[in-house]
């Protein structure tokens, strides 16, 4: 996969890209990043990037020409994802993140100024993505998730592929709680189950806590699952327990 990031600020990205799993994705060949200062590719003698509104107001909108000769520059033959990074774009989720990783290539597109010219989320962009409902300073922060949040679903990129298969969200649960050595630490004991040695109930009790969470924390994911028998048993097992326990504290 390649991605290119447009921005006016490439050395955010040096720390982020070049270390950790997307350095290592990039090392070894299953991603290839290119940071691009779209400045580079304005048409006025000063560099300009922005200009006021019509229509007046405060603020400085982002010119069309350096984005578009940008993204044309960087585009080759075929026609990338281009992506805006804006707060008013659709929300980031898994399944987006899912859906980029199959792309081959992807242009991430960071303003930071009040706005962009509107051709160019009419003409140039493919997706507006915002990656939640607060205001950044630039599309950055956001593009750096993006990355992150792909990236690591590449084929290659995890040491351990069965890491990215049980995560929060691609199963549509919240992930069980996980334990490490000691087995008792200040008094605070793993559960015995885990200790076992038994596979079978160990995912039994897995996916019972993975419900359990889901349900106390982000009870909405489950209304957009298809449940197993196993979970609507365990969902009533739950629901079981939450009215014993309320009983017990009246
Ligand atoms: N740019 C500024 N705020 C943003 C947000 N919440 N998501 C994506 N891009 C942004």
């Amino acid at each position: 996969m390649r991605i290119d990031i447009l921005t006016l600020f490439p050395e955010m990205f040096e720390g982020v890209l070049g270390a950790s799993i997307l350095g290592k994705a990039a090392e070894k060949g299953i991603v290839q990043y290119r940071v691009v200062n779209f400045r580079d590719y304005s048409e006025s003698k000063h560099g300009t990037v922005d200009d006021m509104p019509y229509g007046g107001g405060g603020g400085m909108v982002l010119k069309p020409e350096p984005l578009f000769n940008a993204v044309e520059a960087v585009s080759e033959q075929a026609k990338p994802r281009v992506i805006l990074m804006c707060p008013q774009g659709k929300p980031y989720r898994q399944q987006l993140a899912e859906e980029l990783s199959q792309e081959q290539h992807l242009v991430l597109v960071c303003g930071h100024y009040e706005g962009y010219d509107e051709r160019i989320r009419e003409h140039l962009v493919t997706d507006e993505v915002s990656i939640g409902d607060y205001v950044l300073t630039g599309g950055e922060l956001a593009a750096m998730v993006v990355v992150d949040s792909v990236v690591r679903l590449l084929p290659g990129a995890l040491g351990n592929e069965r890491s990215a298969v049980a995560d929060s969200f691609s199963t549509g649960l919240l992930e069980h709680p996980h334990y490490t050595r000691p087995p008792e630490f200040r008094g605070w004991k793993v559960p015995d189950i885990l200790l076992s040695g038994h596979h079978a109930n160990i995912e039994h009790w897995r996916l019972k806590e993975s419900l359990r969470r889901t349900m106390e924390r982000r009870p909405e994911l489950l209304d957009q699952i298809e449940l197993t028998p196993e979970m609507k048993a365990l969902l009533a097992e739950l629901e079981e327990e939450r009215k014993n326990s309320g009983r017990a504290k009246d």
